[in-house]
Order: C-alpha cells, then structure tokens, then sequence
C-alpha cells in the first residue's frame, strides 16, 4: 500500500478535533511504563481503534490508548502501548505515531522501551539513555515514496537522539535513584527473544542493549526534523548472559520496579524541555 500524506492528516485531524488544544511533546510508553500515563492531568482518552488511519496493539501488555493531557505542567500526547515489526506490520506503517505528534504540532519526543543488557556493566533495572542505534535486519520505515510533507528523500542521522536532550536527561538522573547509562540499541525484529550467539555478535558490532522497538520512531523523527530522547529500561541480562530462560514475565516484572521512580523523573526531564 502507498501512503500519503492526507492518510496520515486524517488520523492528526480526528485527534485534534477531540483534544483541543496543541501538544508540546509526544511520549511513546513502552512495557510496563503504562503508569506515567495514569499521571496526566484532566486526560483525554482515545483508543487506537477510534482514530482513523490508525494502527491497532495487539500486546496485551501495551493498553493501546492515546492519552492526552497535561504532565508536569508540559502539553502532552501519550501513547500507552506501540506498535512493533513482530506483530505483523510493515516498516512503512511504523511511521504512523511519530508523524501524528507532528502533525499535532510537537516539538519533541521521547521514546521508551524494555531492552535486554547486552553490556556486561549493566543490570537489570539500569535505565540506558539511546545515543545511537545499529539496525542491520530490517527495513527503514521511510522506504517508499517520500512525503516531501514530512523531510526529504535522504537525511542525517548521525544526531538522531538529540544532543542537548540527551545532556539535559542526565543532568536530571542526577539523585533520581536511578543508574544511568548512554548506549547503543540494537534492533532485533522479534517476537522471540535472540540466541546467544546473536547476542555475543551483537555485542562484537557495538550493541550496549538489545530490543525490538523504537529504531522506526526514532528514524521517522528524524525524517520529520524532530528531536527525540530515548531510553532503554533494561528489564532482563540479554540471551546466554545469564544461565536462565528469557521470559515475558522477567521483562514485565522488572519494569515495574522502576516505573514509579522512571516516571518522576521524566516528570522532572519534562519539565525541563
Ligand atoms: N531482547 C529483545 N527485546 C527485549 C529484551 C531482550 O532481551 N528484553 C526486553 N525486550
């Protein structure tokens, strides 16, 4: 299917019209970070279902709602729960939540997800702040026809994950309670967790923590000339690190463990964008 720019116009449209005002920032809530959500103010909820043109979460750990509203004293659009390759999407239809913060007038994103360390120095329950990303199975979510709408046929995406928002986001772990890391993602396409010894290549090409999110945001971002801050939750030591089976539970589990204290300091990172 070939895309256009009305396509994407009709879901921003339909949204608009319901919110009513103009959202600074979009946030895209990964596993178990859902809780942020319950912190807008005076929200308004829509279900992915009801916005035209829009995609549909089949996780059912992600809620699938877009909640809008107000979150340290910042205008914000939320998504709890995203969508993922794994589920059945074409790279192209990726695209579609980071092009309806800007079509809603954002100004910046910030992006979460669970990942597993890969890095030796990592723990779980560490908070990995993206600097950059390695996808090498994959397809770029802006292959097809551009939409000169949105950037240009080619672009830079050598600051991807913004500098300056980076810089700010460690400034603020600073007594968060939180261990920081800056990192590399590296983009698996899932659902099943890797191998060992995709996980011992992985770390040779420079991954610091592994998942199977986010890259497409970020690209589509960058396509659009919107900064983006990212984060990884490492929730899980990533496949033969540790002599135990990868499961579902272990990533949702130690999500929750950091939620309260990750959710007051992007309150805090927030406030200072
Ligand atoms: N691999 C891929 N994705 C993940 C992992 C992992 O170990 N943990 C959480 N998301």
């Amino acid at each position: 299917m070939e895309y256009t720019y009305d396509f994407f116009k009709t879901s921003a449209d339909y949204v608009r019209e319901k919110i009513g005002f103009e959202p600074e920032i979009g946030i895209i809530l990964g596993s178990s970070l859902g809780p942020l959500a319950d912190e807008v103010e005076d929200p308004v909820v829509i279900p992915y279902e009801e916005i035209p043109n829009f995609l549909r979460s089949t996780v059912s750990t992600h809620a699938g709602k877009l909640i809008c509203g107000k979150l340290a004293g910042r205008k914000v659009v939320c998504m709890s729960g995203r969508f993922h390759y794994y589920e059945g999407y074409e790279f192209e239809q990726l695209t579609a939540p980071v092009r309806l913060f800007h079509l809603l007038g954002c100004r910046a994103c910030i992006l979460t997800n669970a990942a597993g360390g890969v890095n030796l120095d990592y723990k779980p329950g560490d908070i990995m702040l993206i600097r950059d990303q390695i996808v090498l199975n994959g397809a770029s979510p802006l292959r097809g026809k551009n939409l000169p709408e949105f950037g240009p046929r080619f672009f830079d995406v050598q600051k991807m994950y913004t500098p300056s928002l980076r810089q700010l986001a460690l400034e603020c772990g600073e007594g968060s309670g939180l261990t920081f890391h800056e990192g590399t993602y590296f983009y698996m396409t899932g659902p099943h967790f890797e191998t060992p010894a995709e996980i011992r290549a992985i770390r040779i090409l420079g991954g610091d923590a592994v998942g199977m999110s986010t890259v497409t945001e970020a690209l589509t971002a960058a396509h659009c000339g919107m900064p983006c801050l990212a984060f990884s939750v490492i929730t899980n030591m990533a496949a033969g690190v540790l002599d135990q089976a990868l499961t579902d539970e272990e990533v949702n589990e130690t999500g929750k463990t950091v939620s309260e204290r990750l959710c007051r300091y992007l309150k805090k990172v927030l406030e200072r964008m």
